[in-house]
């Protein structure tokens, strides 16, 4: 029963998403999602912190960097994605990545977002500033007119980083924040696509905002773990959407220069 309704609101299958998206856009003259959201690797600069993190910490380096894969060339994989997307394309990535976003589909990129951690991991190395941030890069299809649900809002949302050992995966995005971005750029029932799942965070916002979810990873065991949290997510819904709830009404929800409230 909860594994037929996770088949019909959401989705993971293992896939190469790259080779996916590739073909589909190759035979396809038209989208067939109306946004994607989506968590691609990041360079491995960026992952080369987190195996020393996992190192520092006293845990087996390999256990920490399971969950890595060397990012593909941006040209190999945003072009189709973007083809396969009617309205909003978001892109997580490292900062430093956010101007090569741009460069691959300059008359799509629409602006760069930041996601503020409220708790960043320290920089254990203490010879540079931490990572307290990173990017979103952000586009829009050509063929329908742009409008999002945040009205004059900032482009910058707050969350708190996942705890690694219950999101199942190394480097997960908070679900807060996927269920933020969700209200913000898309409609109830309309359909994500998420080619780089990881262990499902963004499905399991859709779950708890409504939206219908497809995910595509390589990596079998986090589309194990991306399913069991859907259906933990179904038998018992009530503490993610009391979560929800609080993070609406916390501080970690308002952007900055909301003017509707520097003007009350
Ligand atoms: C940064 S993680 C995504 C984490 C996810 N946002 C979450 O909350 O769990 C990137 C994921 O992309 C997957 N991946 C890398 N290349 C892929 C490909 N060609 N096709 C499908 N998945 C891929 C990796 O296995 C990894 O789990």
């Amino acid at each position: 029963m909860v594994q037929g309704r996770t088949v019909q609101r959401v989705a993971v299958h293992q896939a190469d998403s790259i080779a996916w998206a590739q073909d589909v856009a190759s035979k396809r003259g038209a989208p067939c999602f109306d946004h994607t959201i989506t968590d691609p690797p990041y360079p491995e600069h960026v992952q080369g912190e987190g195996r020393m993190f996992g190192a520092t910490v006293g845990r087996r380096v390999q256990e920490v960097s399971a969950g890595f894969a060397v990012r593909a060339p941006l040209e190999t994989f945003v072009p189709s994605v973007l083809a396969l997307t009617r309205r909003w394309s978001l892109f997580f990535c490292d900062l430093e990545s956010l101007g090569a976003f741009r460069e691959v589909s300059p008359a799509e990129h629409i602006r760069s977002g930041l996601y503020v951690k409220t708790r960043a991991q320290p920089q254990l190395t203490a010879d540079r500033p931490g990572s307290g941030a990173e990017g979103i890069a952000i586009f829009h299809g050509a063929t329908v007119r742009k409008r999002w649900n945040n009205g004059g809002k900032a482009n910058v949302w707050y969350a708190c980083p996942e705890n690694r050992k219950t999101a199942l995966h190394p480097t997960s995005k908070p679900v807060m924040l996927c269920a933020a971005l969700l209200e913000a750029f898309t409609d109830p029932e309309e359909l994500i696509f998420d080619p780089f799942a990881g262990a499902g965070n963004v499905g399991l916002a859709c779950l708890l905002t409504g939206r219908r979810y497809y995910g595509l990873e390589l990596n079998a065991e986090h589309v194990a773990s991306a399913r069991s949290k859907f259906d933990a997510f179904l038998a018992e819904p009530g503490p993610l959407l009391d979560k929800w709830e609080k993070y609406k009404l916390s501080r970690e929800d308002k952007t900055l220069y909301d003017r509707t409230e520097s003007e009350a």
